[in-house]
């Protein structure tokens, strides 16, 4: 029986190519599976699936024998990776006994990075409420590897469909800002800040809707005037507060929206940061510039410039935040 394990950083035993990312044409509007639909629909799956699985992860099978050799290719036929981070790989997979097709998160010993395979389960077990944030089936174990399944995203990811230096249309900027920002809404109102919103981490469905994943380093504030924080996320997101070690809230967030707002409208990022101590010098201390151009385009400015405010407090959202990003989308997509 071939073997799953160490295929993280071995040639994993499938056909690896990276998906297409999907073109502007297939963009159809909002064809969105209603929610109860879907929660019926992954409510029957995750069942189907976490009892097949139960077995391969505790050993059990109807007859009573020890089935510890089960890996996860007896239930699961990987195909392509879809992407990977810092946390684990990413596969298509068809789930066998059904034909279903999923995306399977492979987090190789997880027990190393046990906080945040926690953190990102627990938001994953209630995501599916929400149409902008990723849906979850199940999750299972074999050994120290943990899987977590999830519906698979076709379209790819909002870094595979922005070339470097591409603008974004305004059309499609307008709907991709309001879709994170509902998914951010959801989250926020549980009292869980995401703090790794970037590109990468918004994925595209096949009607190319956004969807926002990867809640590794998701954590509850449980006071909204801001926490202290450990220091995290990609260092070109990152807010001010975290760089200056001040208290830090749902309000970094919104600085990451700040972010890829600048991105989608100038086709760059505003600060120059691969490393975190530049990202300090700018993030910290440098305003970030407007091309004359983007002048005309008023409303695109003036939220962009009040998402990128440096002090928490002042930034847009900071007392009301549904009311106030709510105020300024809707006068961006008027
Ligand atoms: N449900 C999904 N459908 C399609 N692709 C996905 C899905 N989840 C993740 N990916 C791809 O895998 C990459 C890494 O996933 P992510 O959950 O962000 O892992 P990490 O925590 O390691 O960053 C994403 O950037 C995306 O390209
Ligand atoms: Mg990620």
């Amino acid at each position: 029986m071939a073997c799953f394990k160490g295929c993280f950083g071995n040639r994993p035993p499938v056909d690896v190519k990276r998906r297409r990312p999907s073109a502007y044409g297939v963009i159809t509007d909002l064809d969105i599976k209603d929610g109860k639909t879907r929660n019926a629909l992954n409510i029957k799956l995750q069942m189907e699936i976490t009892e097949v699985l139960s077995e391969a992860t505790y050993g059990l099978t109807p007859e009573g024998v020890d089935s510890s050799h089960y890996e996860a290719q007896d239930f699961f036929a990987f195909k392509e990776i879809l992407g990977s981070g810092a946390t684990g790989v990413v596969f298509r997979a068809v789930f066998k006994p059904s034909g279903q097709v999923f995306a399977v998160k492979f987090i190789p010993n997880f027990r190393q990075i046990k906080v945040m395979v926690i953190r990102e389960l627990t938001v994953l077990k209630f995501s599916s409420l929400c149409k902008y944030l990723i849906g979850f089936h199940s999750h299972f174990r074999v050994d120290t590897n943990m899987y977590f399944v999830m519906e698979l995203c076709e379209g790819g990811t909002l870094e595979d469909l922005l070339e470097p230096k591409h603008l974004m249309p305004p059309k499609l900027a307008r709907i991709y800002l309001k879709e994170i920002s509902s998914a951010l809404f959801f989250l926020h109102r549980m009292r869980i800040v995401h703090r790794d919103v970037y590109l990468a981490n918004c994925l595209l469905t096949s009607t190319a809707h956004l969807k926002l994943c990867d809640f590794g380093l998701c954590r509850t504030v449980d006071d909204p005037q801001g926490e202290m924080m450990t220091d995290c996320g990609k260092p070109w997101i990152r807010a001010p507060e975290m760089y200056l070690d001040k208290p830090c809230s749902f309000g970094i967030d919104w600085w990451s929206v700040g972010i890829l707002l600048y991105r989608f409208i100038t086709g760059c990022n505003p600060f120059n940061c691969d490393k975190l101590t530049q990202g300090y010098q700018s993030v910290t201390k440098l305003k970030e510039k407007y091309p004359e151009w983007l002048f005309t385009d008023k409303d695109a400015l003036d939220l962009c410039q009040k998402l990128l405010i440096k002090e928490p407090k002042r930034r847009l959202c900071a007392e009301n935040e549904i009311h106030d990003i709510k105020v300024h989308i809707a006068i961006l997509t008027s």
